[in-house]
């Protein structure tokens, strides 16, 4: 990136320095904002998801948890991108990739018709958000 800039303006050249500023501006941006909150309005998708995944195990209605599991799987995907993003959340990217891992196990299990096996996951991922609550929701 230095080299681009040495090349565009000569060593010395009053324009160096401002341009070199834009460049840090604009790469520390998207950084920047990987540090955000989590989006209250994805956590409230996964809070009813897994509502509905519940009950609709304990109804043995294999279609429509599998259909609830499978809608979980991509949205704890992002909550562990966003824990990545921050790097000093280990524990969050974990508990967010074991509860990818227990949604697709639920989705064999009820596939499998063994639903205490699938009330077993769903515990645990119920068990999941609250561990990660506990050490990363602030309020
Ligand atoms: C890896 C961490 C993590 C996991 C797993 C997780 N959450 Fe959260 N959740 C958070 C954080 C952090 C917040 C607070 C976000 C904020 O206030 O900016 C939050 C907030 C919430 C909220 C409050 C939203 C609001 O309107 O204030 C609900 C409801 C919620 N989570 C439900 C769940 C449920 C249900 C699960 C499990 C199926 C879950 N969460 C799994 C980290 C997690």
């Amino acid at each position: 990136m230095l080299k681009l800039f040495t090349r565009i303006c000569p060593r010395g050249s009053a324009a160096w320095a401002p341009g070199l500023l834009l460049c840090l501006s604009v790469a520390c941006g998207p950084a920047g904002s990987a540090e955000g909150e989590l989006d209250i309005d994805l956590m409230q998708t996964i809070e009813d998801l897994n509502k509905s995944l519940s009950s609709n195990i304990a109804l043995r209605d294999v279609k429509a948890s599998s259909s609830d599991a499978r809608e979980l799987q991509p949205l704890f995907a992002q909550v562990e991108a966003h824990f990545s993003a921050k790097g000093d959340a280990l524990d969050a990217v974990e508990l967010a990739k074991k509860s990818k891992e227990l949604s697709a196990a639920i989705i064999k299990q009820v596939g499998a018709s063994q639903f205490d096996a699938a009330t077993d996951s769903a515990t645990a991922i119920s068990r999941a958000c609250r561990s990660c609550h506990t050490f990363y929701k602030k309020s």
